[in-house]
């Protein structure tokens, strides 16, 4: 049962959400940003009651925004290192009015990960490898930033206690320590939901 505050008629399929979106942002949806049906399926594996979910890699707040409005028990939570679409996500997440998702401008290095609980990671790094991919030419890429971020990331997860779920989105195995079990993986095995063992 969705609140009477939320404006739903953004969730009837991803092109009327994308609305929400200037048109140069709606052109990167469908290779950039997480599908509805996908951020559904992401989002039952993850939330909980008063679970603190945290997007690594939020672009214009897709994920967090469906996340949040499909989830009101948990909150979500997304950093994202381009002020641009830091700034799409703010305004959309106030066009939606969903109050359980939180943006946070900045690197991911510069976080305390003690806030957060689990983990939501779409390949954010692969634009630093695979200069195609590339969002925009705002931030530098490199292939030292693609290990530095990835190293920092599988730290960061092999620190986290037992039952500390993620779930994964074309993102390579081998980023995810031997810790993290597979439970589940769905849409051709590019969608993956891993917990702490
Ligand atoms: C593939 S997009 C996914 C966006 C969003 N998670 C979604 O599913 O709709 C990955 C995003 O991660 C961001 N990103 C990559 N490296 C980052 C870093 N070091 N700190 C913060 N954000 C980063 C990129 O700018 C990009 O917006």
């Amino acid at each position: 049962m969705y609140s009477d505050t939320l404006n739903i008629s953004y969730f009837r399929k991803d092109a009327a959400f994308d609305t929400l979106y200037p048109r140069h942002i709606r052109e990167l949806s469908e290779m950039h940003w997480t599908a509805l049906d996908v951020s559904l399926e992401a989002s039952n594996f993850l939330a909980a009651p008063e679970a603190r979910v945290l997007d690594i890699g939020s672009g214009v707040g897709k994920f967090c925004i469906a996340a949040g409005v499909y989830h009101p028990e948990a909150t979500f939570y997304g950093v994202e290192q381009r002020e641009e679409l830091f700034h799409h996500a703010q305004i959309a997440k106030e066009q939606v009015g969903v109050s359980n998702v939180q943006f946070i401008y900045g690197n991911l290095m510069d976080l305390d990960y003690d806030q957060y609980d689990h983990f939501y990671f779409y390949n954010p790094f692969y634009e630093n490898i695979e200069p195609k991919s590339r969002i925009d030419y705002t931030v530098s890429t490199s292939f030292e930033l693609y290990h530095q971020y990835t190293l920092f990331i599988y730290e960061m997860l092999n620190k986290k206690p037992t039952g500390t779920k993620l779930v994964t989105f074309h993102a390579p195995d081998k980023q995810i320590p031997a810790s993290y079990q597979l439970m589940d993986n769905s849409y051709s095995r590019v969608l993956k939901m891993w917990v702490k063992e």
